[in-house]
């Protein structure tokens, strides 16, 4: 099994990228042969950005992973753009890749529909590059939260077009998306999943947070009416907590609900913050160790790139090779 997946430098990392993705890493990173996890930093420049802050970006973003208990001897971990495979490939695999089926992706509805900037033809070829990233691999899983689902059908669809059209190539990807915690949603509007770029900022949690701004925004949470603590579809709020608190403490959902039976919302929601802070902790204290040091971030990715760009080569290659391009191979 080859495991891959990417996380975007931008913005601060949040619960929602926490508990879908960071997490699923960390646990998977023994499993794959081998597990690779890449800083998507091309992605990132889809949307504005600022050139000056973007390696900072990258090194918050690395010395998360790094904090969360990804061991850069075990697993794969490196920089997008320190592997022009990446890019290469996403222009061999755009010739395959239609349109229409571009058009499609609500991702891209969604983000350039919020944009009041121009909207980079970058952010359309997004899913591309990101069909490049796991293709460059032969990936055979990718563990992601549920948003990233559409995107991952697309890569799908482009290694077996290629396929079809050039000869057996790439490895058709299977999703990896959790039972529990694959979409937290926004603590004040819970009809939304959390994001960096919600309306509220109350509603998003930060994996860097101060444990007092933690324990403020689960007090202040949206819960519905009501009290008690149950999911139910017209108890999105509760619901989303509900499934925090079993993913932060390692138990079920039904468990929760059994421990928190005839208490009130005040109670319930000073327990789920007093658990996110405690699971939070030892992850911030390792950050504030690993992230001052730049040398040695940069050493771990250069190191990172080279052991992935020893797999991508030979893989674009044989795809150029196959699309007829450049000199007479063998
Ligand atoms: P990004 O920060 O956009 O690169 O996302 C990194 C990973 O976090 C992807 O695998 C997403 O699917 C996942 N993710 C983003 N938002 C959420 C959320 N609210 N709940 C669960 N997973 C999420
Ligand atoms: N698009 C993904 C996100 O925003 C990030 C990403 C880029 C990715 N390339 C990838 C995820 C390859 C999995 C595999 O979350």
């Amino acid at each position: 099994m080859r495991i891959f997946s990417g996380i975007q430098p931008t913005g601060k990392k949040h619960l929602g990228n926490y508990i879908g993705a960071i997490s699923q890493y960390v646990d998977l990173q023994d499993q794959g042969d081998p597990s690779i996890f890449c800083v998507v930093d091309l992605h990132s420049i889809s949307v504005a950005y600022d050139p000056k802050e973007q390696r900072e970006r990258v090194y918050d973003t690395a010395a998360i992973l790094l904090a969360a208990g990804l061991d850069p001897e075990r697993c794969i971990f490196f920089r997008q753009s320190d592997v022009p495979e990446h890019t290469e490939l996403t222009w061999l695999l755009s010739s395959i890749t239609s349109h229409g089926d571009l058009n499609r992706m609500t991702q891209f509805k969604e983000k350039s529909a919020k944009q009041r900037e121009r909207v980079a033809s970058a952010l359309f070829f997004y899913p591309v590059l990101m069909a490049a990233d796991i293709l460059a691999y032969r990936t055979t899983l990718v563990p992601v939260g549920d948003d990233q689902r559409q995107h991952i059908e697309l890569a799908r669809q482009v290694a077996t077009n290629f396929n079809q059209r050039y000869g057996e190539t790439f490895v058709v990807p299977d999703w990896r998306i959790p039972e529990v915690g694959a979409r937290i949603m926004d603590l004040k509007n819970p009809e939304s999943k959390m994001s960096t770029t919600s309306e509220n900022p109350a509603g998003t949690v930060y994996v860097l947070d101060e444990p007092k701004a933690i324990e403020k925004k689960f007090k202040s949470a949206t819960t519905d009416s009501g009290s008690e603590v149950v999911r139910a579809p017209d108890k999105p709020g509760i619901s989303n907590l509900v499934e925090i608190l079993a993913f932060v403490t390692g138990s079920t959902m039904d468990q929760v609900e059994a421990d928190f039976a005839g208490q009130q919302y005040g109670a319930f929601k000073g327990a789920v913050a007093e658990a996110v802070i405690e699971y939070l902790r030892p992850v911030q204290e390792k950050y504030a160790e690993i992230r001052p040091d730049e040398a040695a971030l940069e050493a771990v990715l250069g190191a990172g790139a080279a052991k992935a760009q020893a797999i991508a080569g030979p893989i674009v290659a044989e795809a150029r090779d196959k699309m007829g391009l450049g000199p007479t191979v063998g």
